[in-house]
């Protein structure tokens, strides 16, 4: 059921955390992969953990030339993953910086605009786009503002783009939180923290896996029905 023998699949963030995961699980379905992300030295890591014949370019997805050479160099592509990301910052409203929070849409609210406006005459027939959101917007704490207003929009996103690029699949994987560098900007003792306070406040009792996520996005690569979806995968964090 998911062949992904002989197509090309790009992953944007594609060089860590859930997007490496991805990138893995679809070379693993026969796919030809080429992974993206800004710096030089993931790019080669991830492509030591990738099959030969995988690709990697360093890339700043939120510059705009720079995304229109990739995709020059790319070619014709059959799916566009949109899992880029820096590391996460909350932002309490009584000290939010009104530039960070602008500065914080610059990746993964247009970043992934500009690369869909730029990668989609590129996708193939039967193609695909899958971006990313979260249930942040769903299940918001204090200092989450800006990142749930980010996963709204990219949710709004997802609906209109599905509309404007069909018969281009467009829809968005939506994860709770995930065991991932994402979190590489809090100490350990914190990060452990979150993850066992958050196993312990949802029904499955875990955070989740890069592994489990990378199936989501898998699935969008291989079905033929859905567009302007979101699938969830939080263990149940918006029902607790
Ligand atoms: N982990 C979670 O708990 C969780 C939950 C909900 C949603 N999400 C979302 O899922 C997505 C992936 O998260 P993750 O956990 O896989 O994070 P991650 O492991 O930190 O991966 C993020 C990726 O984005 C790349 N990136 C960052 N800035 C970039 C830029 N300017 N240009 C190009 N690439 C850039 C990073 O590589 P470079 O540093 O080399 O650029 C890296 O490959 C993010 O959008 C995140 O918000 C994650």
């Amino acid at each position: 059921m998911m062949d992904l023998q002989g197509e090309r699949v790009v992953v944007l963030g594609g060089t860590s955390g859930i997007g490496l995961a991805t990138a893995v699980a679809a070379a693993e379905h026969g796919a030809e992969v080429t992974v993206v992300s800004s710096n030089r030295v993931k790019v080669e890591h991830a492509l030591r953990t990738l099959p030969p014949g995988s690709r990697g370019h360093a890339v700043d997805l939120t510059d705009t030339a720079q995304v229109r050479a990739l995709f020059d160099s790319v070619g014709a592509i059959d799916h566009l993953v949109f899992t880029a990301g820096e590391l996460l910052t909350l932002m309490p409203l009584d000290t939010l910086d009104l530039d960070m929070a602008k500065d914080f849409f610059a990746l993964r609210y247009f970043g992934a605009l500009g690369s869909v406006q730029i990668a989609a005459p590129h996708i193939r027939p039967g193609g695909s786009i899958t971006l990313t959101t979260g249930t942040a917007k769903d299940r918001p704490g204090p200092g989450w503002s800006v990142a749930a207003s980010i996963c709204g929009a990219i949710d709004a996103l997802t609906r209109a783009l599905a509309v404007e690029l069909a018969p281009i699949r467009v829809n968005a994987v939506c994860p709770g939180v995930v065991r991932s560098p994402l979190w590489d900007s809090m100490t350990e003792g914190d990060r452990e923290q979150l993850y066992k306070d958050t196993a312990a406040a949802v029904p499955l009792g875990r955070v989740g896996e890069v592994t489990d996520i990378a199936q989501a996005y898998l699935y969008y690569l291989t079905e033929s029905f859905a567009t302007g979806s979101v699938l969830t995968l939080d263990g149940g964090t918006v029902l607790a």
